[in-house]
């Protein structure tokens, strides 16, 4: 894999390099490029996570789409409730008869996008679809899987290409796994 970065953390193990992450964007492109040719799309992502995943995103779609972010976080993370997210920002655009593509970096216990999910399909789009970077199944505890998936990954706390740890790493052209020294 490669390693040819001048910022390079040792406190992180790559597990994706730069270039296996754009082969996997370019691939997801092609299928959403096929699945809203002809459609009326938002492609809405979450922030901040999906930022630097969407601009690829984006850029690898071949179609006339229209973007927009929400920003929105989740707390309570011990409950099961469906209410313990909060929107930060939220999108001005009317989804009425809209295909709206929810872009997300990871999929972990599934709460921010079960919630998110519910909100969107309240403003009368025409579908409402989830495309996540990453999928970490082991965490799940609500009912809910992801459209179109990049990779799925183990039950590890993952760090860069939009990801953080404490709000750092976000930068980082790679996914790494953070050395759980760093968090213990
Ligand atoms: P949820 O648990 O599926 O609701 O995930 C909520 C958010 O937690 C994700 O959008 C990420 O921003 C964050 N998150 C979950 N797992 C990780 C991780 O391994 N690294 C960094 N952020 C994570
Ligand atoms: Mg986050």
């Amino acid at each position: 894999m490669e390693t040819n970065f001048t910022m390079h953390p040792d406190c992180a193990e790559i597990l994706i390099g730069p270039e296996e992450l754009q082969k996997k964007v370019k691939e997801l492109g092609k299928i959403l490029t096929e699945e809203y040719r002809g459609k009326d799309l938002i492609v809405l992502g979450l922030l901040k996570g999906s930022f630097v995943f969407m601009s690829d995103l984006v850029r690898a779609m071949d179609l006339d789409l229209d973007v927009e972010f929400m920003v929105v976080s989740s707390y309570g993370a011990s409950t099961q409730s469906s209410g313990n997210i909060k929107i930060n920002l939220d999108l001005k655009a009317d989804l009425t008869g809209k295909h709206v593509l929810i872009v997300e970096d990871i999929l972990d216990t599934g709460r921010t996008l079960y919630n998110i999910r519910d909100i969107i399909r309240l403003r009368g789009p025409e579908s409402v679809k989830i495309c996540t970077l990453l999928d970490k199944p082991a965490r799940r505890k609500t009912d809910i899987k992801a459209d179109f998936v990049g990779f799925t990954v183990e039950d590890k706390f993952i760090i860069g290409y939009g990801l953080d740890y404490a709000e750092k790493y976000r930068n980082l052209p790679y996914i790494g796994v953070l050395r759980p020294e760093i968090y213990q």
